[in-house]
């Protein structure tokens, strides 16, 4: 079996099913993956650390992912990867505009730790025009998001103001 390991990073405010789709096409790639939770100060999140790892967790089981540990960490990813011997980072890419801002990061991170290779995975076209920000508007707004997020998610989106 392929052991080789690989970090997903990301805010995950909260997790949709576009994320759920990249996890299980890197866990194809990737005998052991983690999914690394940013908990930056800097960074402000909707939901709460625990709230995402929570979530993470659940939809993982839900989708009957196996083989995926879910972490956080804080401060540099660089400083993540090194710390945990790491040095292969997914993400997902939804259409051209995702690009630059990933080409940014991905060089950056490599400029920092000359060791890091960044995949870039393909979301299914049905997630395209998914993303965690949106998935919060449309239910403040009082939409349904069951189709968008795992279970879990859509349960406790419902409480947003
Ligand atoms: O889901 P997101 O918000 O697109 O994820 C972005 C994330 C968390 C991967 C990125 O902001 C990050 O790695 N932050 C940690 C701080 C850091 O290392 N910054 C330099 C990256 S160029």
């Amino acid at each position: 079996m392929n052991k080789t390991r690989a970090v997903y990073p990301g805010s995950f405010d909260p997790i949709t099913n576009g994320h759920i789709d990249i996890i299980k096409r890197a866990g194809f790639l990737f005998g052991n993956l983690t999914v690394a939770v940013i908990d930056n100060p800097s960074k402000k999140c909707y939901f709460s650390k625990k709230e995402r790892m929570f979530m993470i967790r659940k939809s993982i089981g839900e989708a009957g992912i196996k083989g995926v540990t879910v972490d956080s960490f804080r401060g540099l990813l660089v400083d993540y990867l090194r710390k945990t011997g790491q040095n292969i980072v997914i993400r997902g890419l939804r259409a051209v505009s995702d690009f630059d801002y990933e080409f940014q990061m991905a060089l950056m991170n490599r400029k920092l730790y000359g060791k890091i290779e960044t995949v870039f995975l393909m979301t299914d076209a049905k997630f395209a025009y998914l993303s965690s920000s949106l998935v919060r508007e449309v239910a403040r707004l009082g939409g349904d998001v069951r189709c968008l997020v795992p279970k879990v998610v859509a349960k406790k989106i419902k409480k947003l103001k």
